[in-house]
């Protein structure tokens, strides 16, 4: 293999560029060109590709966000699409791709190299942390150390108007940033599509706290759980949630709602995602050198490991129910 491509695909994730830098180094020292695709695999199908050498690469490594730039490609959602993306490749010379981006990508990616005979290895980058069969994917520990930091922002002004706060994390439709994230703060309680809940209880939770002597409330919530209401697509489920507690408690409980959003996407990668993002981006380059393609490289119990497409793309991660059971206990 002489010449790389590499790709950032789906929703930005801090530590994307981390990944690019490691994948474009490892690749050089491997003896191979590099070519950088711009703004997902829409580059591909636009012929929108820069060529990467070290310095290229150089002072990236501490930026959130994606230096190529990424995008949701609908055109490359259809065969077509994907003939132009494989015809861009041939056109370069590019005789592998690594793809660095969430599940969504992963199928995109699996049906080039099933289609075109592209070799490709992906590298799971998604704050939701919904990709299965790695510990991690890359921006997951930095959009929970930013969800942990505003909520306990809004914990200093909860406690001082002693107010009840519904605070909602992304996620798509994993629970994962609202579970870790309520744990890490301390959460009286914490709703995620995955387990179910009843919003009577909830107001029962937080109507014992106070018995307890609790003067104020963090309820977390995961965006995935508005599949469980009726809402229009700006509407969000933090509200309906702190909706029923004002039905059902009037100005008992003083309730406030904080919608996290697209902060949780950017800044700084951690120290965790900067690592995890280096070793991933160098490991997918070498697979590729070693004649690998469909798989994966991810962590588990803090190994690399690689997975073939077919065990990632369909199947669902699940979500430690003994965390949940462990946030109550610890929320008394
Ligand atoms: O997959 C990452 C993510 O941030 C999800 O948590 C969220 O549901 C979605 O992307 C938002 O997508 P967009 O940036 O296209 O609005």
């Amino acid at each position: 293999m002489k010449r790389i491509g590499l790709i950032t695909s789906g929703g930005d994730a801090p530590g994307m560029n981390a990944a690019v830098r490691a994948a474009t180094r490892q690749a050089i020292a491997l003896g191979m060109d590099v070519w950088g695709v711009r703004d997902g695999f829409q580059g591909l199908c636009n012929d929108n590709l820069i060529p990467l050498g070290s310095r290229d690469v150089g002072g990236v490594l501490q930026h959130g966000g994606t230096m190529l730039g990424t995008a949701r490609c609908d055109e490359f959602l259809g065969a077509p699409g994907r003939k132009r993306a494989a015809e861009c490749l041939g056109r370069y010379g590019i005789d592998g791709l690594v793809m660095i981006g969430g599940d969504g990508s992963m199928a995109g990616a699996d049906k080039l190299l099933n289609e075109h005979g592209i070799p490709i290895i992906a590298i799971p980058a998604t704050i939701d942390n919904d990709v299965p069969q790695t510990d991690m994917a890359i921006g997951v520990d930095t959009a929970l150390n930013t969800a942990v930091d505003i909520i306990s922002k809004l914990r200093d002004t909860a406690a001082s108007h002693q107010r009840t706060f519904v605070i909602e994390t992304m996620g798509r439709h994993c629970g994962y940033l609202a579970l870790v994230a309520g744990v890490a703060s301390g959460a009286e309680a914490i709703l995620v599509p995955e387990f179910p809940y009843e919003l009577d209880e909830v107001v029962q939770a937080v109507r014992d706290g106070m018995k307890r002597g609790k003067k104020h409330s963090i309820i977390v919530v995961a965006e995935g759980i508005r599949d469980q209401f009726e809402l229009a697509d700006f509407e969000s489920p933090a509200h309906k949630v702190a909706g029923y507690i004002h039905s059902q408690t009037g100005e008992q409980f003083d309730v406030r709602v904080t919608v996290l959003g697209h902060v949780q996407r950017g800044g700084a990668p951690t120290v965790f995602d900067r690592v995890l993002a280096s070793r991933l981006g160098a490991e997918a380059v070498q697979k590729l050198h070693e004649g690998e393609s469909g798989v994966m490289v991810g962590l588990r119990r803090n190994q690399l490991v690689d997975v073939p497409f077919t065990d990632v793309i369909g199947q669902t991660r699940t979500l430690d129910e003994h965390l949940m059971k462990l946030a109550y206990t610890i929320a008394e």
